[in-house]
């Protein structure tokens, strides 16, 4: 079997994700009825932390259990990476023991490096570019709660960041709109994100007529992990990108809102719409689990059905 990364969203493609999707689907509904599923036995997942996480490592480590294999949890503190041993020596020692391996790091090129010598499949679960996970989790609680995605409008609230970087590679390959408002001096840089053309994407200076009409509209903390000196000046730059009720009643009544969280009410969003009638939050989060069982029983096993 070739051996595959999940670097960026990117990665995949659109019927490659078809399949993914419809995996979740059968996973999730094992899980749900409580039938066991262990295609994973003996298979061993190392999750490699260079910043913090919740739903990440929960998702993963939960996940990789639940296929009937185990994780390895690293952190910078604990291994010599937080030393200075350079990647590509830790990527070949890791993947000699592991059979598969999730890293967060920083800097994308971190985990392209390590990718470059693994010898197993190496998952990104969060850089300073890219959070793939997070969406396709996403896009698999959009299409639970509103059918396919393809044509409709996805509005981007706030920061041009991982998660809005990836949304707009998901806009390509998903066929969908994506409306992204970011206040003057954080506009999306499209090359980052790897977009050339603008066929499925628009900025608006204005994040109320990004979120007009929009099926979804998202938006993500002011200040990333890794960007926390900037904080006091973020908070003064994004005082208007909150996304609050009348945001959400311009959107329509069939609008869902989500948020990658970890949250900050009064920030980024109200509280009344995070904890309001048109968020799936706490279905986007679950989603995380069986995606990324989905993606690892790919990355491992190749197609299965
Ligand atoms: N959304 C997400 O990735 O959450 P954690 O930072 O808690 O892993
Ligand atoms: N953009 C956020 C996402 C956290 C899951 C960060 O990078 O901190």
């Amino acid at each position: 079997m070739k051996l595959r990364h999940y670097l960026q969203f990117s990665d995949f493609s659109r019927a490659e994700y078809e399949y993914l999707l419809e995996r979740t689907r059968w996973i999730k509904a094992q899980f749900k009825q409580y039938k066991p599923y262990h295609p994973l036995v003996d298979r061993m997942l190392a999750m490699i932390f260079e910043k913090q996480s919740t739903r990440t490592r929960l998702s993963f480590e939960a996940g990789v259990q639940q296929l009937g294999g185990s994780a390895l949890f690293l952190s910078t503190r604990d291994t010599q990476l937080g030393r200075g041993e350079p990647v590509e020596d830790m990527a070949q020692v890791v993947s000699r023991m592991v059979d598969i391996v999730m890293i967060r790091t920083f800097e994308q090129s971190l985990l392209e490096r390590f990718a470059g010598v693994s010898r197993v499949p190496v998952i990104n679960g969060l850089t300073n570019e890219y959070h793939p996970c997070q969406v396709l989790g996403d896009i698999f609680t959009f299409i639970e709660h509103r059918g396919p995605i393809g044509g409709k409008t996805v509005a981007w609230i706030g920061d041009s960041n991982n998660v809005c970087n990836t949304w707009m590679q998901a806009a390509a390959i998903f066929d969908f709109k994506l409306h992204v408002s970011t206040p003057p001096g954080y506009e999306v840089e499209a090359e980052r994100a790897g977009i050339y053309g603008n066929d499925h994407y628009a900025h608006f200076a204005d994040p109320m007529q990004a979120a007009r009409g929009a099926d979804l509209v998202t938006t993500d903390v002011w200040t990333s992990m890794g960007f926390e000196a900037e904080d006091a000046e973020r908070k003064r730059d994004f005082s208007d990108w909150q996304v609050d009720a009348d945001m959400m009643r311009l959107a329509g009544p069939g609008a869902l809102f989500m948020h990658c969280l970890p949250a900050h009410r009064g920030e980024e969003v109200s509280a009344d719409v995070i904890d309001g009638p048109h968020s799936v939050v706490w279905d986007e989060a679950e989603n995380r689990l069986h995606t990324q069982k989905a993606l690892m029983e790919f990355l491992l096993l190749g197609k299965i059905a």
